[in-house]
């Protein structure tokens, strides 16, 4: 079960793939990019993954891709790889050219991929639970659009690696819950689920679309509303979500328990309908 690398139309060992320096994504972060994973060899909800990275190149005015064709180029390295279960790195850059600020003239958009074995989480996370640490939201305003500037997230991420904790969450200036460095996040209250908005200070989760749909099917309210940190501390329970966290229950934030401390019976159930989801 060979971890592969797609690198326009060629596929090949990822230590062999290479892009050329002058690429926009590597010079200007001037990417879009997508993270698929698969459960039992079966792509999960790659078509919503497609229609949003269609969405982030249009908001980028990048030159015209071919949805059809990214989406057998997934499919034929996926099947190349034969990995049941995958983590598909898809990224797709403005094109080459040499390194000035304008859009380069005719430039033609580089596709490139990674497939590899996607590790699940420690079961202890989903026993025991997991902390986070709030950071200030200092990202662009954008974080609708799925590019390669990651550094916020990245630096955020390492800080709360550093203080002990799993993930940082994104905080306006105002106090506003925003969502963590690679996942969207939920408080729960009494019974409901309340998650942030869809708005420009977000990404739309395809998680985050499962995971609503599953709650609405199962009975468990929602409400798309802002909310604030006092309010996240208060919560009942608090939960994360996406393609590589699943759900993941929060048991501290900034080092102060989530009621009782322990992961709740919420975020159990809708762990186990997203799992039934991905599997069915
Ligand atoms: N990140 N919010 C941010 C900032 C993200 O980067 C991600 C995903 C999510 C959840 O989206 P989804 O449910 O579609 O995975 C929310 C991917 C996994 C990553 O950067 O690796």
């Amino acid at each position: 079960m060979p971890e592969l690398a797609y690198v326009n139309g060629k596929i090949g060992p990822i230590e062999e793939a290479v892009v050329p320096i002058e690429d926009r994504g590597y010079n200007f972060g001037d990417a879009v990019y997508e993270y698929v994973a698969t459960y039992n060899g079966r792509l999960f909800r790659l078509e919503e993954h497609l229609e949003r990275l269609a969405r982030s190149m249009t908001a980028l005015s990048f030159p015209p891709v071919s949805i059809d064709s990214i989406r057998e180029a997934i499919v034929e390295t996926h099947q190349a790889s034969g990995i049941e279960r995958a983590g598909i790195y898809l990224q797709i850059s403005r094109g080459v050219d040499r390194r000035d600020h304008p859009f380069p003239q005719d430039s033609v958009p580089q596709v490139v991929m990674t497939v590899r074995h996607l590790a699940e989480k420690p079961v202890s996370y989903r026993q025991r639970g997991i902390g986070v640490i709030t950071a200030t939201d200092f990202r662009w305003h954008r974080c609708d659009i799925k590019t390669v500037q990651l550094l916020p997230n990245v630096m955020a991420k390492q800080r709360a690696l550093d203080a002990g904790a799993f993930d940082a969450v994104f905080v306006s200036e105002e106090g506003v819950v925003r969502e963590a460095t690679s996942s969207n996040v939920y408080i729960a209250n009494q019974g409901t689920i309340v998650t942030h908005p869809l708005t420009e200070r977000i990404l739309g989760g395809i998680t985050r679309q499962v995971l609503l749909k599953v709650a609405q099917a199962s009975g468990i309210p929602v409400a798309e509303r802002f909310y604030t940190v006092e309010e996240m501390m208060a919560a009942d329970e608090v939960l994360l979500t996406g393609t590589t966290t699943e759900v993941l229950p929060v048991v501290t934030v900034d080092g102060v328990p989530i009621g009782d401390g322990q992961p709740g019976p919420l975020c159990k159930t809708l762990f186990d309908a997203l799992r039934k989801e991905a599997e069915r």
